[in-house]
């Protein structure tokens, strides 16, 4: 047997402390699993909603120039086949002859042994990765959608709608978060390479000749979302993608590869897609697709830069970088170091015993406070206190709050620090503020 390396290691510790604390849970579980699909649990639910949440601020709130948009997940045949994802969204595949299994070609060693069998593979094919949905009562060509493969369609169809509604001065963005669909040959590695998916992304239309400009000036905004958002920058290494692996729409894209423990590879990319889309879309539609200069009396198609974010590899890389052991109080510890702005609980509210009223009563009043004033706040009152610190560490809880005898009689309470250990006593009536 082979041995397992430190990494595998913690791919293993990364999805058993997501399954047993409610992070993340392999979807439709209890019917075997469906291969590419992941639930998210309470605490990760949490967590993914905190991201998204930062990710809309950091690309849409805190700016003037990005707009949000909202669009279908299913969307007909025609804007695939304009958009160019009917014929070049592929994959090569093979199938084994004997177990059938199937396994994308590229990703194999020896292209002509199943590695599950060792039967005979069968000839390369061109697998399209497009999901079809036969929509209505009567199956046929007029009624084919697909399941979005991605979302960036979504906003180059809506272009001509913002133009005409916001009427948006360039350069500006459209961006959303969502599902998207891909019948991926072989997902696998946890959240890393899935069937369904969170992106969030956005088209960031600009004059042609500004398109470097644009290109660095994102480059370097999505290394500043990398530190905000907690992935290790250090993980983190840019890739020009050679010209015969970029996709079919691009004229020039870097991938961020992140240091997973299966090897380096993408986490998000970056893309100049040109005016390739908006064309597309005129032309197969009809629609007029051109952005008119006022003040220079210009009428063009708009060229486009899309930074683009898998949602789910976005959490993955978030927990590699947070996941942390230790010693404390000789006793071994796991820790999750989350940013706090993205911690599915921000505080816990302990009363030392359980079984003492005037100590609930209490800690039930600041619980209580908190949980107006914070939100995200937690009650735990079971087992002792040790096992209470090291459930919040392990879903990365920043900060607990235990209420005392002493509580009773000068009315403060303790902070106990995730990182560090450290507690410290605060009165009550400062508690919010401090915790803010
Ligand atoms: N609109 C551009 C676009 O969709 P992509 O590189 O095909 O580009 C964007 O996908 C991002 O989606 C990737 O950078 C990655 O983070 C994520 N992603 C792609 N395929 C995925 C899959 N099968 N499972 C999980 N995430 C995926």
């Amino acid at each position: 047997m082979k041995e397992k390396t430190e990494d595998h290691a913690l791919m293993d510790k990364i999805v058993s402390l997501c399954k047993r604390r409610g992070l993340v849970f392999q979807g439709s579980e209890i019917y075997g699993g469906l291969a590419g699909t992941w639930d998210y649990g309470p605490y990760g639910a949490e967590l993914a909603h905190n991201v998204e949440e930062l990710w809309r601020k950091h690309f849409i709130r805190e700016r003037d120039d990005v707009f949000a948009v909202q669009s279908a997940t299913l969307m007909p045949e025609a804007v695939w086949k304009a958009s160019g994802h009917l014929s070049g969204f592929t994959d090569p595949m093979v199938e084994c002859k004997k177990c059938h299994h199937r396994f994308r070609a590229d990703q194999l060693s020896d292209k002509k042994k199943c590695p599950d069998c060792g039967g005979e593979l069968g000839e390369e094919k061109v697998f399209n990765l497009l999901l079809p949905v036969a929509l209505g009562s009567v199956e046929g060509k007029s009624n084919m959608a697909y399941l979005r493969g991605e979302i960036a369609q979504g906003m180059f169809v809506n272009f001509k709608n913002i133009l005409d509604t916001m009427r948006p001065e360039l350069p500006f963005g459209l961006a959303q978060i969502g599902r998207a669909y891909r019948n991926e040959i072989a997902p696998r590695d946890f959240l890393f390479r899935v069937r369904e998916f969170d992106l969030m992304e956005f088209e960031y239309f600009v004059r042609e000749a500004d398109w470097q400009k644009y290109f660095e000036m994102w480059r370097i905004e999505m290394w500043r979302w990398i530190e905000r958002v907690g992935i290790e920058k250090d993980k983190i290494h840019e890739l020009e993608v050679a010209p015969a692996d970029r996709a079919h729409y691009s004229k020039r894209t870097i991938d961020f590869e992140f240091d997973y423990p299966f090897g380096r590879k993408e986490l998000y990319g970056l893309a100049y897609r040109t005016d390739y889309d908006l064309k597309k879309h005129s032309a197969e539609s009809g629609a007029e697709m051109s952005y008119f200069d006022e003040v220079k009396k210009e009428k063009f198609i708009p060229h486009v830069i899309e930074p683009t974010f898998g949602h789910g590899r976005t959490m993955f890389a978030v927990l590699l970088s947070a996941y942390r052991e230790d010693e404390m109080n000789g006793e071994k510890r796991v820790y999750l170091k989350l940013k706090p702005e993205i911690a599915p609980v921000k505080v816990a509210v302990f009363p030392l015993l359980k079984n003492k009223p005037e100590l609930v009563k209490k800690a039930r009043e600041v619980y209580a406070v908190l949980k107006k004033e914070i939100g995200a706040v937690e009650w735990d009152d079971n087992g002792n206190i040790g096992k209470r610190y090291r459930r919040q560490d392990e879903i990365g809880t920043p900060q607990c709050v235990t209420v005392d005898f002493e509580t009773l009689e000068k009315d403060d309470v303790t902070i106990r620090d995730r990182d560090s250990g450290e507690q410290e006593r605060v009165k009550v009536k400062e508690l919010v503020a401090k915790l803010k």
